[in-house]
């Protein structure tokens, strides 16, 4: 069921989304050659518990993981798509650093995630990567109007990002968002135009492409059971905002 939101409901998710933009930010501040991947879950787990905010991955047990999730962020280097767990690795310059992160706040969750390389310098092919992420976000966010249609959204994010000769994470999207992290619908990042539900004012998602250089979908997981790299070792970016359609078009959640 789709659960859709009233605009109390929506200025909730706001409300929590500002926190998960102010720690992406505290955490791309502190993301540098020499830091731990954990030192940034640690950082943001005490930003989260000094915003009095439940971190929504820790814990989290979908049917398909081996173990709860044991971090407060997904902090996936270089070939690791999503969901890397934060561990003792150190970052190096020129490392392509994608971090995804949740929390709940009054019973309301909000979801986003960013990529950006660290140090320098910087490979031109991986700053290319990450702006043509950004862009898919930006053009999948701009699709979502009421009265356009789910597929509508996919399609725009698709286009960038095959447009661009990227490969896209296969059977992975963006999903509903609300008193749960994952809830109806499903959002595909590469859809039909003019196929699927139709948005309307009071529906929150988050919409996440995740674009893979060199041009292939395929993946596997790590040992973990979690980490999800690309099948030949290519680099990969992410980037995400929990947004609301709303009467007067699409409205950012995950933002300041
Ligand atoms: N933002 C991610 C998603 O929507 C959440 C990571 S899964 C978790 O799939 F286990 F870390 F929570
Ligand atoms: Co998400």
């Amino acid at each position: 069921m789709i659960e859709m939101k009233t605009r109390t409901e929506v200025d909730a998710v706001d409300a929590a989304g500002t926190v998960v933009h102010d720690i992406l930010a505290a955490v791309r501040e502190a993301a540098a050659p020499g830091v731990r991947t954990a030192d940034l879950d640690r950082l943001a787990h005490r930003l989260m518990r000094e915003a009095g905010v439940r971190p929504s991955f820790l814990g989290y047990h979908p049917r398909w993981a081996p173990m709860p999730y044991p971090g407060v962020l997904c902090v996936s280097v270089n070939d690791a798509v999503v969901h890397g767990i934060p561990g003792r690795t150190k970052l190096r310059a020129g490392d392509l650093l994608s971090v995804d992160c949740a929390v709940h706040l009054n019973g309301w969750c909000a979801d986003a995630a960013f990529s950006m390389v660290v140090g320098a310098p910087a490979d031109p092919g991986d700053l290319a990567l990450v702006e043509a992420t950004e862009r898919s976000l930006a053009a999948g966010i701009a699709a979502a109007v009421p009265g356009a249609r789910l597929g509508d959204v996919g399609h725009a994010i698709a286009r960038v990002a095959r447009g661009a000769g990227y490969g896209m994470l296969a059977d992975h999207g963006g999903h509903g968002v609300g008193r749960s992290m994952h809830e109806e619908p499903h959002v595909p990042n590469e859809a039909t135009a003019g196929r699927g539900l139709i948005l309307r004012p009071g529906l929150v998602i988050a919409i996440e492409p995740m674009l893979i250089a060199g041009g292939t979908d395929a993946y596997r997981h790590d040992p973990d059971g979690w980490t999800l790299r690309t099948a030949d070792g290519s680099r990969a970016a992410h980037a995400e905002h929990t947004i609301a359609i709303t009467e007067d078009g699409p409205r950012i959640l995950t933002t300041a």
